[in-house]
């Protein structure tokens, strides 16, 4: 049984052409960094041991999820600078797999049959390559005549390369199991080029001592693909985007318009559930089954539950009970509840707030620190006024009640169970169960007005 292998992450340097303050690595892929991605590749691979290469005060090493180790890398350029960073990590005897931090599709399943193929083949190190990328600036493979391996030229500049080394298709992924014991005596004879002190010098320094280098060729292009620049990015995160909308698509979900949909792999949905055109699931979001959602929604940590529907609406932190519906137009707030069958509609706002059990509150509201009561209805244009400047306070609606259009609630205040309030009413005393509440000036009709206008002098 071969002891379990250490992940390497290189990810350290900024990756100039990404044109960023952003150190490459942290750049998302459907809401996660991309180092993320590799991680949980490696882990999923059964690395025992994650190491990432860093860069003193870039801000890689504090976004490292908890068991995962950082090695500062604090000098020298280059892939070879990398490895020779995390040095005391890789002095035990366990195999090495290599990782590019800039490569976030590997899958755990490539890197699985590249460990495997490295114990099958007893080399000193195995190398993952395709022949199936374009190979524009990647390191070409360069084979002896016996087939095997004996150098990668990089072709990122093509000064000074022969037209035989640029026809080369097969490129090297930047993937690699190596025996540590044999990779770590290479990298101290590894010299230097243009600044840079490049991993693939290592391959010659092996074969010379009389190490094999072994490689595995892949097909599995989205697990090859690299990111250089924010062309690239977007390639990869519409891979990314298609593999987690296809899974879900096998689960009973429904996509109306794929390619429109931005969604993070942390997000559950269930069967029978509709997405539509422009639609963003974001961090834990937990959709149920038979719900719809969008066109054009954004639901960040927010839960649906079963037969829920959203429409055009934004929710964050918000809970969503059966076969209740949202929008079209509704802001649903942190801590927003809104109970079995009830009803968020047109543009109403709702935060820190329990909508009861089949309640409604359909147009142009806000309700902010309240408490509305099962099947109650809240009339068009009410406003919780929650804050009095210092303080929220909160404002309970009582089961069934009724209100009327444009009530203001004062809060703290209370509409007791049944109970009504006049349209336009300042509520700002508690109304009880089964009242009305009203409170406006009384009306008053000038009679003969508009004649009475019309005699006047205009100026
Ligand atoms: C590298 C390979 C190339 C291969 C390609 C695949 C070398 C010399 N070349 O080139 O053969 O085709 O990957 O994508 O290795 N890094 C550090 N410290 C450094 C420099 C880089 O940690 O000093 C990390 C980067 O964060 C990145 C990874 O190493 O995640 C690869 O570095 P990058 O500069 O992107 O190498 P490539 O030019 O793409
Ligand atoms: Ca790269």
């Amino acid at each position: 049984m071969p002891a379990s292998p250490t992940a390497l992450i290189m990810a350290a340097g900024h990756g100039t052409r990404m044109r960023s303050s952003l150190p490459k690595v942290l750049h998302t892929v459907c809401g996660r960094p991309m180092l993320h991605w590799v991680i949980e590749a490696a882990r999923a691979a059964g690395a025992g041991r994650i190491v990432c290469v860093t860069r003193p005060g870039d801000g890689v090493a504090e976004s490292l999820p908890s068991g995962v180790e950082a090695a500062e890398q604090t000098e020298g350029e280059g892939t070879a600078a990398a490895v020779l960073a995390a040095r005391e990590q890789l002095e035990h005897r366990a195999p090495v797999i290599t990782l590019s931090g800039d490569h976030p599709m590997i899958s755990a399943d490539l890197i699985e049959q590249l460990v495997a193929a490295h114990h099958a083949s007893a080399a000193d190190a195995t190398l993952l390559t395709t022949e199936e990328l374009d190979p524009a600036g990647y390191g070409r493979v360069v084979r002896t005549s016996d087939g095997t391996v004996e150098r990668i030229v990089e072709t990122k500049s093509t000064e000074g390369l022969s037209a035989a080394e640029l026809e080369i298709r097969e490129v090297n992924l930047g993937t690699y199991v190596f025996n540590s014991e044999a990779l770590l005596s290479a990298l101290d004879q590894v010299a230097e080029e243009r600044g840079e002190r490049y991993l693939t010098s290592v391959f010659p320094i092996l074969r010379a001592g009389g190490g094999a280098v072994a490689v595995h060729r892949t097909t599995d292009v989205t697990s090859a693909m690299g990111v250089n620049t924010r062309i690239g990015l977007m390639e990869i995160e519409a891979l990314a985007r298609d593999r987690l909308i296809e899974a879900h698509a096998l689960a009973g979900a429904t996509f109306r318009a794929p390619q429109t949909i931005v969604i993070e792999p942390t997000v559950e949905i269930g069967a029978d559930t509709e997405i539509g055109p422009g639609v963003a699931l974001r961090g834990t979001t937990r959709i149920g089954d038979g719900c719809t959602v969008g066109p054009h929604s954004t639901l960040i940590d927010s839960t649906l539950e079963d037969g829920a529907s959203v429409v055009h609406s934004y929710l964050v932190e918000a809970h969503v009970h059966a076969g209740a519906s949202v929008g079209p137009f509704a802001y649903l707030r942190p801590d927003a509840v809104v109970g079995a069958g009830a009803k968020v509609g047109t543009f109403v706002e709702v935060k820190n707030s329990q909508i009861g059990k089949g309640a409604k509150v359909p147009h142009l509201s806000y309700i902010g620190d309240a408490d509305v009561g099962e099947r109650a209805n809240v009339a068009a244009g009410n406003i919780t006024a929650n804050y009095d400047g210092r303080r929220k306070h909160r404002t309970a609606i009582g089961d069934r009640a009724r209100t009327g259009v444009h009530t203001s609630f004062v809060a703290p205040v209370r509409i007791g169970s049944d109970a009504y309030t006049g349209a336009g009413s300042v509520i700002v005393e508690d109304v009880p169960d089964g009242a009305l509440g009203i409170s406006r000036p009384e009306q008053r009709n000038v009679e003969g007005y508009a004649e009475r206008v019309d005699t006047e002098p205009r100026e």
